[in-house]
């Protein structure tokens, strides 16, 4: 009998299927850990989306791309939480907290590897374009890391640095995972690249928002700190807009908030937020969001298969960018 699976459960089903070495422990519980934490894993059913817009019947030919890109980003936060310092992910203790930084960085390590050993499994006649794409959009990912940490000590930095670093940091693998799935459903290379395109301009609003809940999201659903960019100087939307529009006595205020650690300074997120406040920095972030969705939709539009077959991926867009975790 042939069922129809939606691609999230297939993703579901695909990582809960793979079963982990017991020993080390100390590097394979935090990789298990990680995985059962669960996130909303957006990036393999990407992937799989993908591969269904350009037809492909047999989605199992792309659940080892979707495990790659998932361990890949899994990989990406683990090690990203050590760099930012923080203490939660998911709702619950950072592997970094929970363990110590150098299991992080070999759990993370190994779960790289485990990335590589699912992307091998791919079919082979498409197995060089994958590699590269695959290869191309991590370095990417390593790329905007770098840029990002740079950025938190620099005293100001332009929009246009940052939506650089944030399409790299964020939107590649996005615009990647989908990219997989339309090589492995045999799509045409311009096509391949809209596709890509679309993920590039989703991700961007999806990392706008990111910065957006990491202000203003809920404790309660949020699962990570809230105000953790703030408390890290990190150079996001919210900063640039208001050191672009605050008036010089507040900008004096400012940097003096920028120079002050949490232990000088408890009500630093308070502080930063009312002057968001004041100048209406929400509504910008916002207003950017909504004008890179548009360019995001603009390029869905131009690709050439049924109305129909894009719906999924317009759903999931569009609930992706008023996602509140
Ligand atoms: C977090 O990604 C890292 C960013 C690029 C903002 P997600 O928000 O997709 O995290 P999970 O996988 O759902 O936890
Ligand atoms: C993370 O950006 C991007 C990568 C992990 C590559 P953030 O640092 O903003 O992600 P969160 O907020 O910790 O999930
Ligand atoms: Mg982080
Ligand atoms: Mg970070
Ligand atoms: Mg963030």
């Amino acid at each position: 009998m042939i069922t129809s699976t939606s691609p999230s459960h297939s993703v579901q089903e695909a990582l809960a299927s793979v079963v982990f070495p017991e020993t080390p422990a100390n590097m394979y519980d935090p990789i298990r850990y990680i995985l059962t934490l669960k996130g909303k894993q957006v990036r393999p059913v990407l992937v799989l989306m993908g591969a269904e817009l350009f037809g492909l019947q047999a989605v199992t030919n792309a659940i080892p791309a979707a495990l790659a890109i998932e361990y890949f980003h899994n990989f990406s936060l683990i090690h990203d939480d050590i760099m930012d310092k923080a203490p939660l992910r998911r709702g619950q203790q950072t592997v970094h907290e929970k363990w110590n930084d150098n299991v992080a960085i070999l759990s993370g390590d190994g779960l790289l590897i485990k990335a590589y050993e699912q992307l091998a499994k791919c079919p082979k006649e498409y197995l060089f374009d994958l590699l590269n794409t695959f290869n191309k959009v991590a370095t990417e990912v390593c790329e905007g890391q770098q840029l990002d940490m740079d950025f938190e000590s620099l005293e100001s930095v332009t929009e246009e640095q940052y939506i650089h670093m944030i399409t790299l940091k964020t939107s590649v693998l996005l615009g990647g995972a989908l990219k997989l799935g339309a090589i492995i459903a045999g799509a045409p290379v311009a096509q391949q690249q809209l596709i890509y395109e679309f993920g590039v301009y989703v991700g961007v609003a999806f990392q706008l928002q990111d910065d957006i809940l990491d202000v203003y999201g809920d404790p309660e659903t949020f699962g990570k700190q809230v105000g953790g960019d703030i408390i890290a100087n990190k150079k996001t939307f919210l900063l640039i807009k208001l050191l672009e529009n605050a008036s010089q006595d507040d900008i004096i205020d400012i940097q003096q908030l920028l120079a002050c650690d949490l232990q000088y300074e408890p009500n630093k997120v308070q502080l930063m937020k009312t002057l968001y406040a004041k100048y209406n920095i929400r509504a910008l972030a916002n207003d950017k969001k909504a004008h890179f969705t548009t360019l995001a939709f603009d390029t869905l539009a131009k690709i050439e298969v049924g109305q129909d077959r894009k719906e999924q991926l317009y759903n999931l867009a569009g609930d992706l960018l008023n996602r509140i975790r």
